[in-house]
């Protein structure tokens, strides 16, 4: 029997759960988002984070990386600001914001621990972990339990076996066992990724988005996945949905440019950022 607490998230859902732009909002109305990451070697995953959010209707966005990253992410995503403040171990300011995506492009150096140790304390402000950041992360698991504000990890199947410390076989032969014990455990939610991503709340429900195709089997379709995901968190108080509809629309958008212009093998995770506009039309 279909288990009732595992459900397919579908086109009539996100029409029926985005909420839509009020004629009456202003930029502030629509989230202030700050992205953590990127590296001289990996400007471009914070660039497409970024670009990916405000594709998806955030008000502000605002990125910490290494200033020497900053040239080659400021031209790709003229509408954000940039913050210092990460040399030497130091974090950016954390206030005033309504969400943090942390991880992507950011490197393993355990050096950079202290960044997630103040993201942790940052209680009250939504945050997504992904990437890099999940392996930072993984000493941190039990400090979880002292935010208020909804974490979520946004691991693939790999990055899940670093974090539980169970084996790829493992995860793929039972991911929706694995994936509900450690949400559950860490009061997360779990964005467990792949050709079908399956979405689990801190209590243990769990939705499966099927979208997508293997176009996105592709460097860089997890970070627009995870700027996707930030900006829509922003916008509404239903965490659960926003996951929901950003995987879907992710994958979806993806499915719409391989149906029309595009190639499973030339589509680049660019490409879906720029084809967002069209899901949006439709969905929303
Ligand atoms: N069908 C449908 N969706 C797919 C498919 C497929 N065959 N392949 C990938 N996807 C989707 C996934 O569901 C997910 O949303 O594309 C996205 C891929 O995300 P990641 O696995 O995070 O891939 P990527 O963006 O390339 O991230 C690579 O992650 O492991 C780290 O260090 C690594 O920097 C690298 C980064
Ligand atoms: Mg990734």
């Amino acid at each position: 029997l279909p288990d009732p607490r595992r459900r397919l998230w579908d086109g009539a859902d996100v029409k029926r759960t985005l909420p839509e732009r009020d004629a009456h909002s202003h930029k502030g109305s629509h989230g202030k988002g700050l992205i953590i990451g990127g590296s001289p070697l990996m400007p471009g995953s914070v660039a497409m984070t970024a670009r990916a959010s405000l594709r998806s209707g955030a008000g502000l966005i605002a990125v910490s990386t290494d200033p020497e990253a900053i040239p080659a992410i400021s031209p790709y995503v003229q509408e954000a600001t940039f913050v210092e403040g990460r040399d030497g171990g130091q974090v950016p300011d954390l206030e005033g914001y309504d969400g943090i995506a942390f991880g992507m492009g950011f490197g393993r150096d355990s050096k950079k621990e202290n960044v997630v140790e103040r993201l942790i304390e940052e209680k009250e402000t939504p945050l997504l972990v992904d990437a890099d950041g999940l392996y930072l992360l993984k000493g941190f698991l039990p400090a979880l339990e002292k935010r208020e504000a909804p974490t979520v990890l946004t691991p693939h199947p790999g990055e899940f076996a670093h974090l539980s410390g169970l084996s790829i076989k493992e995860i793929l032969n039972s991911p929706f066992s694995h994936s509900k014990n450690f949400a559950e455990e860490h009061g997360v939610y779990l964005v467990l990724k792949g050709p079908s991503t399956i979405i689990t709340s801190p209590d243990g429900e769990q939705r499966v988005d099927i979208s997508g195709n293997a176009g996105l089997a592709k460097g860089g379709s997890g970070d627009v996945l995870s700027g996707i995901l930030l900006s829509l968190m922003m916008q509404t108080e239903d965490v659960w949905d926003a996951l929901s509809n950003g995987c879907f629309l992710h994958g979806t958008t993806a499915d719409l440019l391989v149906q029309d212009g595009h190639s499973k093998v030339d589509l680049l995770a660019s490409d879906v950022i720029e084809g967002l506009s069209r899901t949006f039309r439709t969905f929303s």
